[in-house]
């Protein structure tokens, strides 16, 4: 049975859903260092980019407990190391750098390492609950913009496995179902690791809200025979000019223009990089063996390359809305949360 949060503290560490092995087994971890917690992001047992932004939170808060175990001068460098491995564990998502320099701001200010490691886990917490009010805040703002009895396409995972909880772009979802809406979820599965099928499915089905799920490529054909009223997804990273999330929001954000439907994008404010244009972001390239293999077998000749891009850019000219916690961003897309 799920719990109320995607990712939380316990007394052995950072607690989390190891989503790599659903739906098929649901399994809770306990990462009690900060090398688990690195490894458990880059495996994508936690993943989306608010929950990577408390994972890096809890991560300091973690690396404080164990520092307070070694000699007192070495505290503020030991948490130092540690936030910088977890900063880099993933380059895409902005939200966990920003979650981990959050917490670091607050140890930094205080010289009693016991009492920055309360801190900072005081703030970790905070971080967290503060993720489920805003999701909650997206939603009700974007519910608003679904017909009374709609079908919504969406893209990987922005639910509440993404997030601490409720989610972004499914948070959208859930508000105009409790709102009383009629809502049907078209689910792409998200080749290569199958976030859509595996865990938007997932998490929608046990709500009871209506999910089917395709094959990416199939999207646009449900575009053309006017089965998709609007496309959700949610953000990675938001620049200047346009937004990253999984690969295929692009391809989607194409065929929606083309179909006429509009296509929204669901994230927070933590979401927003306003420091950088889109050029200026490295896009995480994953392993081979995600795209040349599966189910066990050997799907792409050995001798030939694969490209392995996790998330991919769209320009704001695609998007219709951003949906935030604070109400909708439209074009020309010149608010401040988006000026340098
Ligand atoms: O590689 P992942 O699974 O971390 O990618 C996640 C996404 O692209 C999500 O759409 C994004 O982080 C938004 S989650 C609210």
């Amino acid at each position: 049975m799920m719990r109320g949060r995607t990712i939380w503290w316990e007394e052995g560490g950072v607690g989390l859903i190891e989503q790599t092995l659903l739906p098929e087994e649901y399994r809770e971890v306990v990462c009690s260092d900060v090398h688990r917690l690195v490894q458990a992001i880059q495996r994508l047992e936690v993943r989306g980019a608010p929950a990577l932004g408390v994972a890096g939170a809890y991560g300091v808060a973690l690396a404080c407990k164990i520092a307070l175990e070694g000699p007192r001068d070495a505290f503020s460098r030991s948490v130092n190391e540690a936030a910088a491995m977890l900063r880099s564990a993933r380059p895409t998502a902005v939200n966990l750098a920003w979650g981990v320099d959050r917490v670091l701001s607050v140890v930094l200010q205080e010289s009693d390492p016991a009492e920055a490691a309360a801190r900072a886990l005081t703030c970790a917490e905070s971080i967290a609950d503060e993720d489920e009010e805003t999701c909650r805040r997206i939603g009700s703002h974007g519910a608003k913009l679904l017909p009374d009895d709609c079908t919504v396409l969406t893209h990987c995972n922005a639910g509440a496995l993404a997030c601490a909880a409720w989610g972004t772009a499914l948070g959208v979802i859930r508000s105009a179902v409790e709102a009383g809406k009629n809502v049907r979820v078209i689910s792409c599965e998200t080749r290569p690791l199958l976030q859509g099928s595996r865990l938007t499915a997932w998490e929608l089905s046990r709500d009871g809200i209506p999910v089917t799920t395709i094959i990416d490529s199939e999207a646009a054909y449900l575009m053309q025979r006017g089965e998709i009223d609007c496309v959700i997804v949610g953000a990675d990273r938001i620049c200047t000019d346009g937004v990253f999330n999984k690969i295929g929001t692009y391809m989607h954000a194409v065929s929606a223009s083309y179909h006429q439907i509009p296509f929204y994008v669901a994230a927070p404010r933590s979401t927003f990089d306003p420091m950088h244009r889109m050029v200026d972001i490295i896009v995480e390239e994953r392993g081979r063996e995600e795209i040349a293999s599966l189910f066990g077998r050997t799907t792409v000749p050995d001798a030939v390359p694969v490209v392995n891009y996790a998330f991919d850019k769209t320009p704001f000219s695609l998007v219709t809305a951003i949906i935030t916690e604070e109400g909708l961003i439209q074009k020309p897309f010149d608010h401040p949360w988006l000026m340098p």
